[in-house]
């Protein structure tokens, strides 16, 4: 049976670091879904189908990643959906772990589904989604922290 590994995210938008879990999940699990979901908590820049895009475009070398969108869904249910049998998130660093470490509790609690946490890069721990918006749209340069396509699309939001 393959070994099917989720990687859950608002990627809005994807980031070098967001990419960097999803290529080395790739090479630990048979399959991997880059699942775009819904965070209560914050509002969204691009739509759901240009994140998909954008996360496509950047992993159309990995032929065992897919990239699907859950609107108004549990994770947990989205991973039973798919055969998911893990979650995988990258962490930054302590923030991280306190951010993500009730989410992964609750997971487990709701359906006894385990959270992998892989350590980020070193070169992308600066980066996060929200940073790089507001750098950007405040003139600074995020080339190399998001793929191309990316930082061409929020320099056209800013420039407008
Ligand atoms: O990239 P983010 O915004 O940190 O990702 C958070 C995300 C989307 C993975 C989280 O908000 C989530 O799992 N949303 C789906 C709804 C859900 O299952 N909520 C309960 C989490 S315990």
């Amino acid at each position: 049976m393959p070994l099917i590994a989720i990687c859950p995210g608002s990627y809005d938008p994807v980031t070098h670091g967001h990419l960097d879990v999803i290529e080395r999940s790739a090479a630990l699990f048979d399959e991997v879904v880059a699942a775009v979901l819904w965070n209560p908590d914050k509002a969204g820049t691009f739509a759901v189908e240009e994140r998909i895009r954008f996360i496509e475009n950047a992993t159309g070398h990995l032929e065992n990643v897919r990239v699907e969108a859950f609107a108004g869904r549990l994770l947990v249910d989205v991973a039973r959906e798919i055969g998911a049998s893990v979650i995988v998130k990258g962490l930054r660093g302590e923030t991280d772990y306190s951010y993500e470490q009730p989410m992964a509790l609750m997971n487990r609690h709701l359906t006894g589904i385990e959270t992998v946490f892989l350590p980020g890069a070193p070169d992308f721990v600066q980066v996060s989604s929200s940073l790089i918006k507001q750098v950007c749209m405040l003139g600074g340069d995020v080339t190399g922290l998001v793929p191309d396509e990316v930082r061409d699309a929020l320099v056209a939001l800013r420039d407008g």
